[in-house]
Parts: C-alpha cells; structure tokens; sequence
C-alpha cells in the first residue's frame, strides 16, 4: 500500500476532537503499535548503517581546507560541480554521498562551507555531472528569480548554469541545496547541501567582543539524519513522506564528539534534515545546560533570550552561546533533540496497517528523543581555566539593530490554509504544485508589504513554512498548542527565536501564523518564487506554489 492509499483510508476517519483532546495518547500509542508491528527487531547495534550503539566515538569534523565542509571564500569565482563519489563515513564501506564538488586553493572541496560578506558580488558555476537535473537553491538569500535556483531553472544532466549575484543579506549562516523540481528531497538525502555564511560589520563588531575565534569556539552545526543500510548506503524512496533517519551526521560525521575548554562557545545550527523537526537542548548528566539563543535564520537578534530547548525544524537556523565554564573536567555534555509531542494529526486515527516506519528500520519516530553529539570538557589546568575564559568578553545588552517587528495593522492580509484532502494530497489553499504547475498563483507588487496569514488545519502536522526571496517577520501566534504558547515571550504569542528574521516558520496544528513581508527588491520585470513546505517529502508532493512579484 502507497502512503497516499495509507492516508486517504485514515484521514476519512480522523476525528478532529480526538486529536484536540488526545494528542498526547495518540503519540503514546503510536509508538507501542510501532512496536507490536515489529517485536522482532534486532536491538540497535554498531554494525555499518545501523543505530550506532557506541556513538561519540568519532571526533566532529571541523571546516578544514580540503575535502568535505571545507570552508571557501568566494572572493573569487568558484567552479562546482554536482556529482556522485564515494566517501569514507562511517565505520567500514565508504558512503556514496552527492555533492557539489569544487577545488580552491589547490585542494578538492566538497560540499564547502562558502564565506562572503554583505555587499559582495559573487559568483559560482554549476556543472551537472549527476544523470537527472539539479540546481543550487541559495536558501534565505535575497535574490532574483534567475539565481534563486528554484525548479524554474533546472539544469539537465550534464548541463551547467552560472549563479552571479550581489549579497543584500546581513550576516547570519544561510545554506544552499538542490532544488529540482519532485527531487529535492531525494537529492538533499544523497548530500546535495553546504552552507553559506555571510558577514557584515556589526557581526564582527559581536565578534570581535566576544573573541570567540570562528573554527575555534565559534562553530557551525550542519546536522541531518539519514537512513543508512547495512553496506553503509543512504537510501531513499521516492513517494514515501516523512524521510527520517537512523543516523545522524553533524558536518558529515555520524555521532561525533567535540573535546571543549571549559568556557563560552557559540554554535550555529542548521536543521539539514528532510523531515525531522528537533528540540534541541544541551544535557548535562540528565539535566539540561540553559543556553543563550542569539540569532535565528536571518542573523542576530536585537537581544539573547536564555532558554532550556528550542525547536528547530528542518532548514532553520539558530545562533547560540553555551557555557562549559562552571562543569567539571571531563564531563560529557549532550546535544540532543528532546521528546516532543510530533502532532501528527493527520494520520493518527490509529487503524492503519502498514507499520509507518518501514522504510526507515533503527529511526526514532518523529518527536522521539535523539541523541545527535556529545561535547567532552577537556582537564585544563586552573590557569588554563581562568585563560580560556577570560578570553571571551562580555554579552552585550544589544546585539544588533534589529529593529523590532513591525505594526502591520495596515498592511494586507493574504489568507494562506495549509491542509491535507479526502486523498491524502497536501494544499496551500487550493494549490498543490503537481495540480497548478509553474504558473504562479498570485502576485504580490514590488514594493509593497503584505501580512500572510498562515493556518494551519488541526488534522494536519508541524508544517515549517518556507517563503524563497524574502526574510520576514513573525507579528503574531495564535490557537498555538501548549508546547509552543509555553515559550511565548510577547502578548502576541511569540517565542524568542519568531524575533528575528526568518525564511522559514513552523505552523503547528490548528495554529495561526501571521508573517510580515516587505517585498522591496533591487530587480525589474517579473521575479518568481517559491512558498512552500520545507518538509522536503511534502515539498516534493506539491506542498508548494509559485508566487511574482511584479511592479
Ligand atoms: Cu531550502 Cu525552496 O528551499
Ligand atoms: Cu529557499
Ligand atoms: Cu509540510
């Protein structure tokens, strides 16, 4: 049975007040029947691909000079090509992994963590070297049409195209991946992803005040969950939804661990998994590490908000500050993605027969906890202590001059209803790719600034919202379920991390989600952008339309 037949014989069924009142239950349960469909499974093992039953044993792999995440300045311009190779990543037989292959200062690069400031003009070339079309999206840039690297302009096998713009961004850790139209989520599963990260004077200025040296104590998270067989393959399935892993790589190393100094480090996530949404916290010996939220996926914030757990949806970013200083040498510190209540209302009438997790045997269901990395608090003599934290200076109380979000109470309201029909197909309204094609749905003018107002079906599950082209603003939550209203921090329902600015939002079941968009933009003629679900399974079932903006 297909996933849609799967769906459509249970959404018939799903009754909204059951998921209302019983969310909770209907996770529980989910999971006992996960396991009475499969009593037999083998306990998690070290064997190649399967649940690392020893993890932290391979060091984090750091942006180096060569070879995978190596880091590149695009102050020239860089040739990329996107191809298949083998790569040694876990234990035993190498992984074949696609990736955007490249040479800069005389050493071959994959995947490379790309570094270019604001107001740079920069350019990549893409060669096609893979047997079907790609193309590199630059998530979160803003950006025209021709450069945006949508499925608009895909490049057939073999073929190449050259991306050439000026960075308008401010700072912050944007990422870029393959965006082929029904194939991103299969592409992004095989590695087709680096980062991008973009610097302007006022985050130097943090910087520099911080003296938390980039490579050092100032460090990029890339996590991603796949599902690996046991000849150490990531394997995939075109048409099934929900691409959740049974392993974890951070910077292309599975389980690592990071040996720390004692003292202040920043990190900045990027949630690169298909579809798992994490709660990501920091565990130190069963209790959590508060941390200081910084930035989110459009840069810094105006101020830090300390906070025990945070959600990070797939292809969000977050800005952090943990501190190692107060523990013992020795101890062992957790990343980890918390139990949550994952809401899948949609399918959760509970009388489906094919166990769900099948395509995905070792996974941990989604909201399940998930170890991701261990961080290891080096032995430091007492003036190594005292050095290493002195070193880093103080907070302050403004990070950055985000000014705070707008008042919208002009502005228009675009209605936008994201829902799941009778045949299990995924909408934006009436929208779904696969029906209205590339012809954009609506345009918006150059310009002008519009409110979209997101809602989100209580028999539906955690969609994170994607908008190409435009950072925006979160004005305001509302009907949200008591996971997310618990961190609100702003009579409008706001956590910390809607304060910034952000290219993608989660809306949760039943919740409303306004955004404010200013569509302001240096380009002419017609530009054409994607909205749509950035769970790629879903992004690739039409969970997306095309909008223009146009003067
Ligand atoms: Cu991260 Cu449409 O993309
Ligand atoms: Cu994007
Ligand atoms: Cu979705």
């Amino acid at each position: 049975m297909t996933d849609t037949t799967r769906r459509r014989l249970f959404v018939g069924l799903a009754a909204t007040a059951a998921a209302l009142a019983a969310t909770p239950w209907l996770f529980q349960r989910r999971r006992e029947h996960d396991h009475a469909m499969n009593p037999t499974a083998p306990e998690p093992s070290a064997g190649p691909g399967l649940p690392n039953a020893q993890p932290f044993q391979t060091p984090l792999r750091l942006p180096g000079r060569e070879g995978l995440f190596a880091e590149v300045a695009l102050s020239a311009p860089l040739a990329l090509s996107a191809r298949a190779a083998s790569f040694p990543i876990f234990a035993g037989k190498p992984t074949e992994v696609w990736h955007y292959a490249g040479h800069a200062n005389g050493h071959a690069v994959a995947n490379p963590l790309l570094r270019a400031s604001t107001g740079d003009t920069v350019e990549v070339a893409l060669g096609n070297r893979l047997a079907e079309a790609t193309t590199i999206h630059w998530h979160g840039l803003s950006i025209d049409e021709a450069n945006d690297g949508s499925g608009l302009h895909p490049v057939a096998a073999g073929g190449s195209a050259r991306y050439r713009y000026r960075i308008d961004n401010r700072a912050g850790l944007y990422w870029y991946h393959a965006h082929p139209h029904e194939r991103t989520g299969l592409q992004l599963q095989r590695g087709l992803a680096g980062l991008l990260r973009i610097e302007d004077p006022e985050e130097r200025a943090l910087g520099e005040r911080l003296g938390l040296r980039w490579g050092e104590r100032d460090l990029p998270l890339f996590i991603a969950d796949k599902q690996v067989d046991a000849d150490n393959g990531i394997v995939y399935r075109i048409g099934a939804d929900d691409w959740i892993g049974n392993r974890v790589l951070v910077n292309w190393t599975p389980e690592p661990f990071l040996e720390v100094l004692p003292a202040l480090y920043r990190l900045r996530l990027v949630n690169g998994c298909n579809a798992r949404m994490l709660r990501i916290a920091f565990e130190h010996e069963g209790r959590t590490l508060p941390f200081k939220l910084i930035g989110t996926d459009g840069g810094l914030l105006a101020q830090a908000w300390t906070m025990d757990d945070v959600f990070l949806a797939p292809a969000q970013r977050i800005d952090v500050l943990v501190d190692f200083g107060a523990l013992p040498a020795a101890a062992r510190v957790l990343l980890r993605s918390l139990e949550y209540v994952a809401m899948e209302n949609e399918d959760e009438s509970g009388a489906f027969a094919p166990d769900p997790m099948a395509d995905h045997p070792g996974a941990a269901p989604m909201g399940e906890a998930l170890d991701l990395m261990q961080f290891r608090v080096a032995a430091c003599s007492d003036s190594e202590r005292r050095r290493a934290q002195a070193g880093s200076g103080v907070l302050p109380a403004v990070l950055s001059a985000l000014p705070p979000p707008p008042d919208t109470a002009a502005w228009t309201v675009r209605p936008l209803r994201l829902r799941m029909d009778q045949e299990g197909t995924w909408f934006i309204n009436d929208w779904n790719y696969h029906q209205v094609g590339h012809a954009p749905v609506f345009s918006v003018k150059r310009g002008s600034r519009e409110v979209w107002e997101i809602r989100n079906n209580m028999t539906s599950m955690p969609h994170p919202i994607h908008v190409h082209g435009f950072q925006f603003r979160v004005v305001s939550r509302s009907i949200s379920p008591p996971d997310v209203r618990s961190r609100k921090v702003t009579p409008q329902g706001l956590g910390p991390q809607d304060l910034g600015l952000n290219d993608t939002v989660v809306v949760w079941p039943g919740e409303i989600v306004r955004i404010a968009i200013d569509f302001s933009q240096p380009y002419r003629g017609t530009q054409r952008y994607m909205l749509h679900c950035h769970n790629l399974e879903h992004e690739d079932m039409g969970m997306m339309v095309s909008f223009a903006v146009e003067d």
